[in-house]
């Protein structure tokens, strides 16, 4: 009679086996996402970044600093409150001690070596105010937020950090997420939609950027990078975006750039509204590994548009695709010099973006199990 008890331990061992297989993950997700323990090791994301923003440290090494409160004091921030966190001058790890919908009075300016880290919590920002905002900000991490409904804000005193103090800045034009003259930034798993202007918008000579698995949907000017057609300083801007999921109902600009190097790689585009990839001012764009689904209408299959170049000087513009999926007639006019390499990871094909996609936005994450 052994035998057939063998078989049926095996049989019972190969049904226990395939209800924890899993799945393959990106390049990103496999360094942290299986570990049960992702509470007790929440840091360990700082070491999972890939492409040009890969060295953004956040506030690793930092105190955690728990959000316990969604009230907003733009110049007198309470202890316990996100703006309070996000001006401190040393690095911190801020986390939120439950959900919740923050509506801010001003933008929240947020200082360098910091990481907003909202897994284990549904947290919403944005909800008809004003959004996420760095300037002169080095080493920071965004993860796992929900950020929507972001609108411009009026003239008005604002602490920007505890050393800089409370200065009275401009009305800002309604982003989820703005990057200005700030490096090694990292913006991964977070949930995008409906706002103002841009979902996230990096200008002003910032560099080191990577936009990751962030699920983008709902909104007009998805991605702006590069300030405006005069400003040569983002020259030297280098952003990588990967792993995104584009749609549904996003009209343009994943991203719009201008000098700069993008990396855009192993993207998923639903139909989009106008285009998908567009630029001026000749940045360099190399689309790898992408999944193009172009809308049905005949004129919109091209995923680019060059703005303001005659024939000659767009040829260029090295805006190259290696490896990319087009589906439903999509097509990516090539222009510059063959791609040779320099790429700011190593994407894998498109065929596999469905897979490496499928968790992109704010994951669930409850204690002692997988994040999903
Ligand atoms: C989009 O955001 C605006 C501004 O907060 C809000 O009034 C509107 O209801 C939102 N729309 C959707 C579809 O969520
Ligand atoms: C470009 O931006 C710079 C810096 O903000 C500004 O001084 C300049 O007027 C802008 N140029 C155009 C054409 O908008
Ligand atoms: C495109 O056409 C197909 C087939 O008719 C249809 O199923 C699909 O919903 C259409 N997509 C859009 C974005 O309109």
């Amino acid at each position: 009679m052994a035998f057939p008890c063998l078989v049926s331990v095996l049989v019972f061992l190969s049904v226990i086996g395939s209800c924890f297989s899993y799945e393959r993950d990106n390049l990103i997700d496999s360094c942290w996402r299986g570990d049960r323990n992702w509470q007790k090791n929440r840091m360990k994301l700082a070491d999972c970044a890939v492409g040009f923003g890969s060295s953004a440290m956040g506030g690793k090494g930092g105190a955690f600093y728990t959000v316990t409160s969604p009230n907003d004091d733009p110049v007198n921030p309470a202890p316990g409150t996100l703006r309070y966190g996000a001006t401190r001058e040393r690095p911190l790890w801020i986390i939120f001690g439950g959900n919740m919908n923050i509506k801010l009075k001003m933008p929240l300016y947020i200082a360098g070596y910091k990481t907003i880290d909202g897994r284990g919590a549904e947290v919403h920002i944005g909800n008809g105010g004003p959004c996420l905002f760095m300037r002169n900000s080095n080493h920071v991490i965004i993860h796992g937020l929900h950020v929507h409904g972001c609108t411009t804000s009026v003239f008005g005193n604002v602490l920007i950090s505890e050393s800089s103090g409370v200065v009275p800045v401009y009305p800002q034009d309604g982003d989820a997420i703005t990057v200005r003259i700030s490096t090694n930034i990292w913006v991964d798993h977070n949930t995008l939609s409906n706002c103002t202007d841009g979902l996230v918008d990096v200008t002003l000579a910032s560099t080191a950027v990577t936009i990751s698995n962030n699920h983008f949907f709902d909104h007009d000017e998805v991605m702006l990078l590069g300030h405006n057609d005069s400003f040569l300083d983002d020259i030297v801007m280098k952003v990588t975006v990967a792993f995104n999921h584009f749609g549904p109902n996003c009209m343009q600009r994943m991203p719009r750039a201008r000098f700069g190097h993008i990396h855009v790689a192993n993207n998923y585009y639903e139909p989009w509204g106008k285009y998908a990839i567009g630029g001026s001012s000749h940045p360099t764009i190399i689309s790898e590994g992408n999944m193009f689904i172009a809308p049905n209408e005949s004129y919109k299959k091209e995923v680019t548009i060059r703005v303001g170049c005659t024939s000659s000087n767009c040829d260029a513009w090295e805006w190259r695709s290696i490896h990319d999926v087009f589906l439903n007639g999509a097509h990516f006019i090539q222009s510059g010099k063959e791609y040779t390499g320099g790429e700011s990871f190593k994407a894998e094909s498109g065929k596999e973006v469905p897979t490496l996609t499928r968790h992109a936005g704010a994951l669930k994450c409850v204690p002692f199990t997988h994040c999903l």
